[in-house]
C-alpha cells in the first residue's frame, strides 16, 4: 500500500484540433501544472497560483475525484489524500487545463499505488471523462497525438513534433466554456465540408509527421467548427485570414478557444511583426490578449516518486519556484 508515500507529477498543457482535426489531433505545449499527492489521515488541499483561486478545496475537487476513479479501477482504497497543485495553465481558455488536471490526478494516483494501470487504460478513463481524446492524449503522451475514440477505447498514434516548429499563443482575457463553444457547432455538415476537413486533417498529420512545414498553412484550414465559433471570439476571423501574411505558418483556434495558436518556423524573421499583428487585431475588435511563445512539449506527464525519508529536502513550493520561468 501507499503508506507514507508521496508522488509528484508534472503535466503539460495542450492545444487541440490544430484547425481541421476536431476531437482528434492534439499537441502538448510547454506550459505546466504540478501536482503532489500523498496518503494522509484527513483530506487536505494546498492550491497555489492565480489559476487555482476558485478551485474547490474539498472532495468535489477534480484531482481528488479522478484519483478515486483510479483507486476504484485498481481495486484499492485510499480515501484520504493530501493534494498540492500549482498550475501556470490558464483556465477555460482552450489550453487544456482540465485535461492536464485529469491526467495529472490520474497519473499521480496510479503512481501512488505502484502503477497497476497502464497508460492506455488511463487514456481511456481520461477520454471517457473529457469525451474527446485530443487534450488528454497530448498531456499524457506528449508530442503530437492523433486519436480516435469509439466511446470506450481510444486508439492513438504519437508523432514527434518537427524540430523547427514553435507556437505563439494569443490568450484573450475572457473565458469561454467548452460546452458553450460546442453548442454553436451544427449537428450535421455537408459531404463537401466533411471532405474539406478530412483532406486537410490527413494532410496536416502527414505534414507534421514528415516535417513538411510548408504544407501547414494550407492543411490547417477548417470548415467544421471554426466558422461557427468565430462569433464567440471577436477578432478571430481577421486573425485566421491574415496571420500567414505576417509570418505564421498556419493558425487555428486552440481547442474550443478563445486562445488562438499560430505555428511558426523557429527561424522566421518576422516574429515581432506577427506578435504585434495578433495583439493589435484583437485589440481593434475590443479584446485584450496576452501572447506567449511556447514550444511543443515532447514529454507527457512525468512522475517523480518520493517517500518521506528519501524525498529531496525540497518542499513542493521550492520545487515550483525552481521550475517556473517567470
Ligand atoms: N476538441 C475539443 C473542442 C477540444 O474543440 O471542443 C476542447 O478542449
Amino acid at each position: 500500500m501507499s503508506n507514507g508515500r508521496k508522488v509528484r507529477v508534472k503535466v503539460p498543457a495542450s492545444t487541440a484540433n490544430l484547425g481541421p482535426g476536431f476531437d482528434t489531433l492534439g499537441m502538448a505545449l510547454s506550459l505546466y501544472a504540478w501536482i503532489e499527492m500523498g496518503e494522509t489521515e484527513q483530506t487536505g488541499f494546498h492550491l497555489y497560483g492565480d489559476e487555482m483561486k476558485d478551485v474547490p478545496r474539498d472532495k468535489s475537487n477534480l484531482i481528488y475525484k479522478v484519483a478515486q476513479m483510479v483507486f476504484d479501477e485498481a481495486g484499492v482504497s485510499v480515501p484520504e489524500l493530501e493534494i498540492s497543485m500549482y498550475s501556470e495553465i490558464p483556465l477555460t481558455r482552450g489550453l487544456g487545463s482540465s485535461a492536464s488536471a485529469i491526467i495529472g490526478g490520474m497519473v499521480a494516483a496510479n503512481a501512488l499505488i505502484g502503477s497497476p494501470l497502464s497508460d492506455e487504460r488511463i487514456f481511456d478513463m481520461a477520454t471517457a471523462l473529457e469525451k474527446h481524446p485530443d487534450n488528454v492524449g497530448a498531456s499524457l503522451f506528449g508530442g503530437i497525438i492523433c486519436a480516435a475514440w469509439d466511446g470506450s477505447h481510444a486508439d492513438v498514434i504519437r508523432i514527434e513534433p518537427p524540430e523547427d516548429l514553435e507556437a505563439l499563443v494569443v490568450i484573450p482575457e475572457f473565458e469561454l466554456a467548452t460546452s458553450k463553444a460546442r453548442e454553436v457547432i451544427p449537428s450535421s455538415l455537408t459531404v463537401a465540408d466533411a471532405v474539406y476537413n478530412i483532406s486537410r486533417s490527413s494532410l496536416l498529420t502527414g505534414a507534421l509527421a514528415s516535417g513538411r512545414l510548408d504544407l501547414i498553412g494550407a492543411a490547417m484550414r477548417d470548415r467544421l467548427h471554426q466558422p461557427y465559433r468565430a462569433a464567440l471570439v471577436p477578432g478571430m476571423e481577421a486573425v485566421l485570414a491574415e496571420a500567414t501574411q505576417h509570418g505564421a505558418l498556419g493558425i487555428a483556434l486552440s481547442g474550443a478557444g478563445p486562445t488562438l495558436i499560430a505555428f511558426v518556423d523557429r527561424s522566421e524573421s518576422r516574429k515581432g511583426e506577427l506578435e504585434a499583428f495578433l495583439t493589435e487585431t484583437m485589440r481593434n475588435h475590443g479584446i485584450e490578449a496576452q501572447t506567449k511563445w511556447l514550444q511543443p512539449c515532447r514529454t507527457g506527464a512525468l512522475t517523480e516518486s518520493m517517500n518521506e525519508n528519501g524525498m529531496q529536502n525540497q518542499s513542493f513550493l521550492d520545487m515550483i519556484k525552481g521550475e517556473v520561468r517567470s
